[in-house]
């Protein structure tokens, strides 16, 4: 059969809330214009994050009542780590709260003031935490990873010649390791090859620079190297990603994304002297190394999970899904980053908006459209988040996984479409509060009031 259909069938529901357009507007005005600022009640379908988002299915709530809350050697605890280890493994398996505790805890562990870390491309939790220990991100993805209309399999890869030439320059002293993401959240939610992984981590040996995947959507990415590079085509995705996580020396992970559960994560690595650090700050601040912040219940959903999220039939889907907003939308017109990614669709609003200058937030007009047309939450991922030195002005639209059907993906294209037809009268906004840091949570806007430059007509 052609038809792909959710692999699952529907046992709880929760209901979600209609509004008019008229109570939409006056919502978004309390909010200050910034859907960050919403209740989640006034919107319709919700596409801010993929993260802690996800359905969980019959086998994680039945294995969360076997939870068991120990303090200290929590069974539950022992079938997390197995249940890991048969994917990622390392030989140290550290929980924590969410993925950003783990990167805050490695980086501690492994940078200094001054050092250096490439990256594919850095989350922005990632950077922040390695700018916090005084260090440096630097992001090395492919040329074809920067532009949006390109097509590449991989735009996820990172530069091998650019690191080369980086641990040249710098010398290999000031990398205290390297990481690559999987899949490039902030490029698109675009995979890693594994021929990159292995030439990457052959640089890195040879460096003698320890690799590290931020692995967040490690499932997505198996899948897309199944897809789309030769000799996966018979390799189940839990081969790949065992065959992946080989080339590198431990992890972090958010098991918010591809750990299907609504909270969680961890740390791996293969050094044991650096494991005992790490478990020693994760006692400080996230609690006892068989627990790290969780419940051991958490832990039960995310042993699962984990596995669940490499079933092959739940990922043919999922990528499927996406591909489907995706296309039905850029059929028609609307310019989006191109090729599909794995959990998101990223519409690139200043092609979208050309009448709208970057400094009067595109991404955010853009959004905040979708939402007074149809009750659709997506995020900006631009000149608000990054400031002026943003290069793109992108909206996500992140599919939470196992949550919304096909009709409701076929009332999101039919917004976009509906929004992409009338785009010309949409107006930019100008800001009338601002954070000093990660402004875009807390921002307030207005619509602008000066006229606009004349910018690039519209096509
Ligand atoms: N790394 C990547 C690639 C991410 O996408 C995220 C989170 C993190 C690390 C941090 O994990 O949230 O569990 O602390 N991304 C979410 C998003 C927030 O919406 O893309 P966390």
């Amino acid at each position: 059969m052609r038809t792909i259909i959710e692999p699952f069938r529907i046992k709880s529901v929760e209901p979600i809330h209609w509004t008019t357009r008229a109570q939409r507007e006056q919502f978004l005005q309390a909010a200050f214009n910034n859907l960050f600022l919403l209740p989640a009640d006034d919107v319709l379908i919700d596409l801010l994050t993929d993260s802690g988002t996800g359905a969980m299915s019959t086998h994680q709530w039945a294995a969360i009542m076997e939870g068991d809350e120990s303090y200290a050697g929590s069974r539950s605890f022992d079938r997390f780590r197995d249940s890991v280890q048969d994917i990622f493994g390392y030989k140290n398996v550290i929980p924590t709260h969410q993925g950003r505790a783990a990167e805050r805890i490695l980086f501690s562990c492994m940078c200094k003031k001054g050092d250096i870390v490439p990256n594919n491309t850095h989350f922005d939790t990632t950077r922040a935490n390695i700018e916090f220990v005084g260090a440096e991100a630097v992001d090395l993805v492919i040329e074809e990873g920067r532009h949006p209309s390109t097509h590449h399999p991989f735009k996820g890869n990172l530069d091998v010649d650019a690191l080369e030439a980086l641990i040249e320059k710098v010398g290999r002293d000031r990398i205290p390791l390297v990481m690559l993401t999987i899949t490039n959240n902030s490029g698109g939610g675009q995979p890693v090859s594994m021929e990159n992984a292995k030439a990457v981590s052959a640089i890195c040996r040879r460096n003698k620079i320890p690799l590290y995947f931020d692995a967040c959507r490690f499932a997505e990415n198996s899948y897309f190297i199944k897809l789309r590079e030769k000799g996966y085509e018979n390799r189940s995705p839990k081969e790949i990603a065992q065959e992946m996580f080989g080339y590198g020396d431990g992890c972090t992970m958010s098991a918010k994304k591809d750990g299907m559960a609504n909270i969680g994560g961890f740390l791996c690595t293969n050094d044991d002297v650096l494991a005992q650090q790490e478990k020693n700050l994760l006692i400080l601040t996230e609690g006892y190394p068989t627990y790290g912040g969780l419940a051991g219940r958490d832990l039960e959903a995310i042993a699962v999970g984990v596995q669940e999220a490499l079933h092959e039939d739940y990922l043919k889907y999922r990528i499927a899904s996406t591909a489907y907003l995706g296309n039905h939308i850029s059929a028609q017109g609307v310019p989006i980053v191109q090729p599909p990614g794995g959990h998101a669709i990223y519409i690139d609003a200043r092609a979208f908006l050309p009448h709208v200058a970057p400094d009067h937030f595109p991404a955010v007009a853009l959004a905040n459209e979708l939402y007074l047309e149809g009750g659709i939450r997506s995020v900006e991922i631009g000149t608000l988040m990054f400031g002026p030195q943003a290069k793109m002005d992108l909206v996500r639209l992140a599919i939470p996984r196992r949550v919304y059907t096909q009709s409701h993906i076929d009332y999101v294209v039919e917004v976009i479409l509906e929004v992409w037809k009338n785009r010309e009268k949409i107006k930019g906004l100008q800001l009338t509060y601002e954070a000093p840091f990660l402004r875009h949570f807390t921002a307030k806007l207005e619509p602008v009031k000066v006229a606009e430059p004349a910018v690039a007509a519209i096509h």
